[in-house]
């Protein structure tokens, strides 16, 4: 099958072009001006742009959390990622507490395999480092498993204490992996929570009241600092904070390994969002929203490279059956939000019409530094002999977010009612069509499990 795709501006991370694109099977075969090739349909981009599929390198379809499970499955979460202009996933495979990470990592090909309608990949969320488990490191990086992350949060459920993340950290210097860290202070915020509560403070409001900003910059630091010493790079995940920001910028500055993404949530929403009552649980995750004064810094730190990626953290759970988990208890409701199909025009729409980001900048955000930073050389540009994961972008388009029209298996919208420009027209996953405009062309099962390489960012 080959697929001619006309008259549209190409816009990669380095380069804006005016070109022709002929896919040949799943890969780039052809880029140049006024393409006079067959093919066997062609796609008129005019007035368009053709960006690299969009990749989001933190999911979790299906994580179990708080007594239930993140809603969206691997066919769902995929499909809505799709029309939102995604076409790569790398999602977060579980180790259970006690278990191997084989067996974290069996249970993840299962719910993802002949059932994702996208490629994706798998990071590895160690819970309970052991020496069985270090050593089990190693072979996951030869498998294509090449990123793990640790927690300083969430105490009994997924918490490393320092000496645990530090020996994970030794290993990466020496197997090539790169250990990703959520970062806030667990033990510190269930002493205020618990506090809260006792006081009678159980909206979801104080799930972010208990969560200072504070206690994400000085975990944030910490786990740089283990990283210095142990000699591995280190990724921030979810960064929400200045006070988190200033930490990896200040490593950055000093030429330290050290790498963060935020997600739109953090760019977009703010502490009052969780306000008015339970009706603020559809914004509780971790960390939590910050107060609005923190979006402009972490723009800022997009612009200047102290942020590299924006991914969605995508997790989500219904308003009714599942936030409602925690009406009596804020610190019962399940941290998550839902995402995947929203990130592109939200950074399109606030970053590239404000004026934050450029166009490039915009891409190599959301698609170019993501495959470079996890080892996907296949991805994130349109180039000869990539994977043609092709995205016709109208950055024209007007539409209105809901939960009544968006795909994602969950009922409500933390931008409901929120009217964005731009939007994902077309969009290939190795050369095949899988969303035209309203119509899904996608398969469940297509998308291939990434065999991801080292990062070539890490040394
Ligand atoms: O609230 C969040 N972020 N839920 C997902 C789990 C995590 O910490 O990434
Ligand atoms: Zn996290
Ligand atoms: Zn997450």
């Amino acid at each position: 099958m080959r697929t001619l795709i006309t008259g549209g501006t190409i816009v990669n991370a380095d380069a804006t072009t005016r070109a022709d694109i002929l896919v040949d099977g799943e890969r780039i075969a052809i880029i140049g001006t006024d393409l006079d090739v067959e093919a066997d349909r062609t796609i008129d981009a005019s007035g368009k742009w053709v960006i690299p599929g969009a990749i989001d390198v933190h999911t979790h379809m299906e994580l179990p959390f708080g007594g239930t499970f993140a809603k969206d499955t691997f066919e769902t979460g995929t499909r809505a990622a799709a029309f939102g202009g995604t076409t790569t996933i790398i999602d977060f495979a579980v180790q259970p507490r006690g278990g191997s990470l084989r067996q974290g990592l069996d249970a993840w090909h299962e719910k993802a395999d002949g059932r994702a309608c996208i490629d994706y990949g798998f990071h590895m969320i160690i819970s309970d480092v052991r020496d069985d488990v270090l050593s089990e490191m190693d072979g996951l990086v030869d498998e294509g498993i090449t990123s793990f992350k640790l927690f300083t949060a969430y105490p009994g459920v997924f918490f490393s204490d320092d000496g645990a993340i530090f020996r994970a950290m030794q290993q990466t210097a020496r197997n090539g992996g790169l250990i990703m860290m959520h970062a806030e202070n667990g033990l510190a915020i269930d002493v205020v929570a618990g506090q809260n509560v006792a006081a009678g403070n159980t909206d979801p409001y104080y799930h972010g009241t208990s969560r200072s900003p504070v206690l994400e910059g000085e975990a944030t630091n910490r786990v740089i600092r283990l990283a210095q010493v142990a000699g591995a790079p280190v990724y921030i995940v979810h960064l929400s904070a200045r006070e988190a920001l200033d930490e990896v910028r200040r490593a950055r500055d000093a030429g330290l390994p050290a790498f963060a993404e935020t997600c739109p949530q953090y760019l977009f929403l703010s502490l009052d969002d969780m306000g008015n009552g339970f009706e603020g649980s559809k914004f509780v995750c971790s960390p939590p929203l910050r107060p609005a004064e923190h979006q402009e810094e972490l723009w800022t730190g997009l612009l200047k490279d102290d942020l590299q990626v924006v991914s969605t953290d995508h997790c989500p759970f219904d308003f009714h059956e599942q936030k409602e988990l925690g009406r009596d208890d804020f610190r019962k409701i399940p941290n998550g939000l839902p995402g995947v199909e929203n990130r592109v025009d939200l950074l399109h729409h606030g970053g590239v019409r404000e004026g934050r980001l450029t166009p490039n900048r915009w891409v190599e955000v959301i698609s170019t530094a993501p495959a470079r930073m996890f080892g996907l050389p296949h991805k994130g540009a349109v180039a000869v002999g990539l994977d043609a994961d092709l995205v016709v972008y109208d950055p024209n388009r007007q539409h209105t977010i809901s939960a009544s029209t968006h795909h994602m298996d969950v009922d409500y919208s933390c931008y409901e009612g929120w009217d964005v420009v731009g939007g994902a027209d077309v969009v290939l996953s190795r050369g095949t069509v899988i969303v035209d405009g309203e119509a899904w062309h996608g398969t469940p099962g297509a998308g291939q499990f990434l065999k991801r390489q080292r990062s070539p960012y890490l040394r």
